[in-house]
């Protein structure tokens, strides 16, 4: 599995399946153990993260690793990774067939590490489980899909352009080794039936 994820990760490094990777210094495969517990998705590398090829080493990152110290988690713990593995031009948001055509190596990662848990962080890696969903009516909410149960958060830079999302992503953050702790007790016939699965891409 190691060298699994290891080839995988050559791949994303090599890919140019879309045009982001024209701007780019580096692809952001992602960093953690091979089998760990949790996956947190955020949405894409921002500057920081194309300059040096890891996941969240900025500003969102800083704070990231401040949540994941307040439930006695590094970042070492878990693995982290993004929808899409290439910095979008100015930080915008991934488009459509960019999502698209990155969604493989994302399903990879998931089949390879075989997470209980994943966390996902803002609305675009939010559909990986809830389609067409309102973020801030389903936050903190989990829900299981298969094996895996899914754990929306908003995203961690929410919190440091609006302060009022701080609390909220702590207090959701908080909640996760409960959920975690329960996980068996979660059923699949909790999720909301009218989420299909994986539309946007
Ligand atoms: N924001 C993200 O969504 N991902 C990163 O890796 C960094 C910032």
């Amino acid at each position: 599995m190691v060298k699994e994820l290891e080839e995988l990760h050559e791949q994303i490094r090599q890919c140019q399946k879309c045009e982001l990777y024209k701007g780019t210094t580096h692809a952001v495969p992602g960093e953690g153990p091979h089998d760990a517990d949790i996956m947190f998705i955020g949405e894409a590398p921002g500057f920081h993260e194309d300059q040096q090829s890891r996941p969240f080493v900025g500003a969102a990152g800083q704070f990231l690793e401040s949540l994941l110290a307040s439930i006695n988690l590094s970042r070492e713990d878990v693995f982290i990774t993004n929808v899409v593995k290439h910095r979008p031009p100015n930080n915008r948001d991934p488009q459509t067939d960019e999502l698209r055509a990155c969604r493989p190596y994302l399903d990879r990662q998931i089949e390879l590490i075989k997470p209980k848990m994943i966390v996902t962080l803002g609305r675009h890696s939010m559909e990986l489980a809830w389609s067409g969903a309102r973020i801030s009516r389903i936050h903190g909410t989990p829900k299981k899909v298969g094996d895996i149960v899914y754990f929306p958060m908003f995203h961690p830079a929410a919190a440091l352009h609006q302060p009022r999302y701080r609390s909220l992503i702590e207090e959701d953050m908080k909640k996760i080794p409960q959920v975690l702790a329960n996980l068996t007790d979660i059923d699949e016939e909790d999720a909301d039936p009218s989420a299909e699965q994986l539309s946007l891409f």
